[in-house]
């Protein structure tokens, strides 16, 4: 977990440094940047519940992947082009608009654990342990950005119980990928 803690860190610091806003975005970028991600976690995880241990289902997945974290350091980088929304009401729709796809993510999370012995028999866990380490460092940097622009505590404590949720579930299902290896 220490290890993971460090990827995470990691992987944040860099996002941050890539990230320096030049053009100034809005809550409207942000939305549309969130509509986009839930869509992709759809596909993403349809893919998890179709796989049943091939390389293609493994490689599908894969894809995904990789298309959801470059959508959530799209949306990281619009998030820090803004500035801080202007009323708490704003802070509460954009962390809705996320909150309504956790449900997916932690699913598909669980459904990728429980099938660790399918990507183990065609030699992907490592591969696919890497994929959502990156993954969740692009997840909860996204929340972590959003918090940095909502002004009210109450309403950033919530986004830290938020990234807090995700991060567990992706420590979780690495952990468990580890544990089948
Ligand atoms: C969604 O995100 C992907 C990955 O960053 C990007 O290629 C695609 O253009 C985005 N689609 C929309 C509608 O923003
Ligand atoms: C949550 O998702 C449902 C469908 O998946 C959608 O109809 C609804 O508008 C979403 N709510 C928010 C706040 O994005
Ligand atoms: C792979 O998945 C299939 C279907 O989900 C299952 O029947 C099979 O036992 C799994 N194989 C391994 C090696 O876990
Ligand atoms: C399994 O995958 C790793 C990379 O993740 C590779 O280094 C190794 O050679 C592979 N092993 C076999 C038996 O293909
Ligand atoms: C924006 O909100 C953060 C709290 O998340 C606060 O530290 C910062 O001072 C705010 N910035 C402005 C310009 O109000």
């Amino acid at each position: 977990m220490v290890q993971l803690t460090a990827v995470f860190l990691f992987a944040s610091v860099l996002t941050i440094a890539m990230g320096t806003p030049l053009i100034k975005r809005d809550m409207a970028t942000i939305q549309a940047d969130i509509t986009n991600i839930s869509s992709l976690l759809v596909t993403w995880d349809n893919d998890v519940n179709a796989f049943a241990g091939t390389t293609d289902g493994a490689a599908a997945i894969h894809d995904d992947s990789v298309a959801l974290e470059s959508a959530f350091n799209t949306a990281i980088t619009d998030t820090q082009a803004t500035s801080n929304f202007s009323t708490d009401m704003d802070g509460l729709l954009v962390l809705g608009q996320i909150e309504n796809s956790s449900t997916i993510l932690v699913g598909g999370l669980t459904q990728i654990a429980v099938k660790g012995a399918n990507f183990t028999s065609i030699n992907e866990t490592s591969a696919i342990m890497s994929d959502l380490a990156t993954l969740g460092a692009a997840a909860t940097g996204l929340i972590a950005a959003i918090g940095d622009i909502i002004t009210d505590q109450e309403v950033v404590a919530q986004a830290t119980q938020l990234e807090t949720t995700w991060s567990a579930a992706f420590g979780d299902a690495i952990s468990d990928l580890q544990t089948g290896l």
